[in-house]
């Protein structure tokens, strides 16, 4: 199944046609040079199988939003070749970007692409998101009136509305409490669990990572490259309870000390 989404329209050369089977999403010797000279990225070679869930950890400036970017269609690489197996794909920002003036159903329902289906089945997926994500309740408020922690559901709810088979999340709770980020966590390890989208994942946080993950990437500064891969070895369904377990810990422990290599 395929369905254009916004990111298609600017979906240029993010072709798919050497996706070996069961790979989403795969990055072939890329390399990223802006026009202003800043190389962001270098060599990365990199394939997200369909369903699994990767992420992306690196210091500041590595390039890890410019990687999804890429992979969104949204920049051309300077070098080497992004694919992407599906024009279904979400992306989720940091900063939840709500219209004011929009009710939250309004925001989630508000994307292009969802006009361009049946009008019951566009209000179906809404609705069907909205609860996902828990907002039920709030349908009608204006996004003013929500914490943080609700509005990111907002924006949450609005990539799920698309149901798209690949989501690329760029910190997306980096700017929550962490209260809050870890009920956004359980919630997206959750959504996962029932629709199994292929997802990359970008955070600061190695605890996150290792919760959310099969695979962790390690960056490097920039130029950002691949300095490790590391599969996650814990098994899913994942619940909070997983922060306790010595495997967790273990694994939080590894990746931190490769990142603290790379800094
Ligand atoms: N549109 C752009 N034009 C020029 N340089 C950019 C642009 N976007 C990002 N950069 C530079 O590329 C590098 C990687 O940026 P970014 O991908 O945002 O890193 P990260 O998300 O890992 O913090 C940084 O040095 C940043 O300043
Ligand atoms: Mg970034």
């Amino acid at each position: 199944m395929t369905r254009a989404t916004p990111l298609a329209d600017t979906m240029n050369d993010v072709d798919a046609s050497h996706l070996v089977h069961g790979l989403q999403v795969s990055f072939q010797h890329l390399g990223m040079t802006y026009g202003t000279g800043t190389t962001a990225l270098q060599d990365v070679d990199l394939s997200v199988r369909t369903g699994e869930m990767v992420a992306i950890v690196g210091p500041s400036g590595c390039g890890k939003s410019t990687l999804l970017r890429l992979a969104a269609g949204l920049e051309r690489p300077s070098r080497g070749s992004v694919a992407v197996g599906t024009r279904s794909v979400g992306f989720i920002f940091q900063e939840p970007t709500l219209l004011p003036w929009a009710s939250v159903r309004r925001n989630v329902a508000l994307l292009g692409e969802l006009a361009r289906l049946p009008r019951e089945v566009a209000r179906g997926r809404v609705e069907d998101a909205i609860l996902a994500v828990g907002l039920e309740d709030f349908a009608d408020q204006l996004p003013r009136s929500l914490s943080g922690g609700m509005r990111m559901r907002v924006s949450l709810a609005r990539a799920l509305a698309l149901e798209p088979q690949v989501m690329l999340l760029d910190e997306p709770f980096g700017a929550l409490d962490e209260m809050t980020r870890e009920e956004m966590q359980l919630q997206l390890l959750d959504l996962y669990e029932r629709r199994r989208f292929t997802a990359l994942f970008v955070t600061h946080s190695v605890s996150e990572a290792v919760l959310l993950a099969d695979r962790v990437v390690v960056m490097s500064a920039r130029p950002g490259r691949i300095r490790a891969v590391v599969d996650v070895d814990l098994p899913r369904p994942r619940g909070p309870e997983l922060r306790f377990e010595a495997s967790y810990v273990d694994q939080v422990k590894h990746i931190s000390e490769l990142l603290r290599g790379v800094r």
